[in-house]
């Protein structure tokens, strides 16, 4: 029997944070010992916002490295950069012309998007799920592993690959999200009712996996509590769970081992102790990146082979739409 197939993707605007690696990236080293697996940056994604260009090529550069700096293989996944396959937005078109704009006025991400930048709500932000839903599909993917964010535009996905198939016959594999249990949203450190997220005007707000030692005890010193003074996990509570959350991740442990380990302890030592976790979490990761990024020339070939190899594969999906689309093909 065939292995089941995985794609997942992040996008290469500004600098990731912890939520993306706790929610996201942590969890595609363990189903790349699983599954044959798909990981790329979406840097088509990224222009819907305003990118700087010389920051932009860094910032793509330094994503798929991150990639590397994870442990995924490129001998034995496909780890590529998304504008580097143009089967994607050909996809993408096509895609656009079966989904409705109904549909995609209810996608949130694209409401609350909009509300940040009104200065550029553009078509680009709108079709923003076509696009990820052809990344998905191209690919064939069963499970997509994401946060609790990204579900939405999964539930759309499905839509767009059964409506399909059910014009035309089964062409696309319907995907299911794959979302961790601990860690699927992890919240500001300041607002702990919001989504920890990079384009947080507030810094104090996120802890970005590049973050120096110093930086990140400054952080979880700094983050929002309440004045019960109580380690537990409970309505209410949003910054503690947040923090254990955070903490639970780091070390394995569940919530009722944390609030054994702090019974009677005020926030102050839970604090130190979720700090020196993340530090250690992060700080092998720092190192194998710095190692990474250090042989351009490495990186770039894996970048060259990553895309030659997704664009070999995704070429056969896009074959097979053109073809029940009704477009013009040459007899072999
Ligand atoms: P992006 O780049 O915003 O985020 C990358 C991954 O990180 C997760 N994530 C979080 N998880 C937990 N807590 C948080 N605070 C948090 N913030 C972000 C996201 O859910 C995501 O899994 N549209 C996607 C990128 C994309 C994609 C795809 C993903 C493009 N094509 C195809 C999967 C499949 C995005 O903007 O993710």
């Amino acid at each position: 029997m065939e292995n089941k197939k995985v794609l997942s993707m992040i996008q290469p605007s500004g600098l990731p944070t912890l939520g993306n690696y706790l929610g996201a990236l942590k969890n595609w080293s363990n189903v790349a010992a699983e599954y044959d697996c798909a990981f790329a940056v979406a840097d088509l994604h990224a222009i819907t916002v305003r990118q700087d260009p010389q920051k932009f090529k860094k910032q793509i550069f330094d994503m798929y490295s991150l990639l590397l700096a994870l442990g995924l293989k490129p001998e034995k996944n496909i780890i590529f950069v998304q504008s580097q396959v143009p089967t994607h937005a050909q996809l993408a078109w096509i895609l656009d012309c079966y989904t409705q704009f109904g549909e995609m006025s209810r996608m949130t991400q694209f409401k609350d998007k909009s509300k940040a930048h009104p200065e550029n709500i553009n078509v680009g932000l709108f079709a923003y799920p076509a696009l990820m839903a052809a990344d998905i599909l191209l690919y064939q993917a069963d499970y997509v592993p994401v946060g609790a964010d990204q579900k939405q535009h999964l539930e759309i996905t499905r839509d767009i690959a059964e409506r399909f198939n059910g014009l035309y016959g089964d062409t696309f594999t319907v995907p299911e999200p794959l979302i961790v249990e601990t860690g699927a949203r992890i919240m500001s450190l300041q607002d702990p009712t919001k989504k920890m997220s990079k384009s947080d005007p507030n810094p104090k707000g996120y802890i970005s996996i590049f973050d120096g030692k110093d930086i990140i005890a400054k952080r979880i010193k700094s983050a929002v509590t309440d004045s019960e003074a109580c380690v537990r996990f409970a309505e209410g509570k949003d910054g503690v769970n947040n923090l254990m959350s955070i903490y639970s991740c780091c070390t394995g442990k569940t919530n009722e081992e944390i609030e054994a380990e702090f019974a009677g302890q005020g926030y102050g030592i839970f604090k130190q102790a979720v700090a020196d976790a993340v530090i250690e979490e992060l700080g092998p990761l720092q190192d194998e990146f710095a190692r990474i990024t250090a042989d351009r020339a490495y990186v770039e070939d894996c970048m060259k082979q990553g895309a030659d190899t997704a664009y070999r594969i995704s070429s056969r999906t896009l074959a097979k739409v053109m073809k029940k689309v009704g477009y013009y093909q040459f007899k072999k």
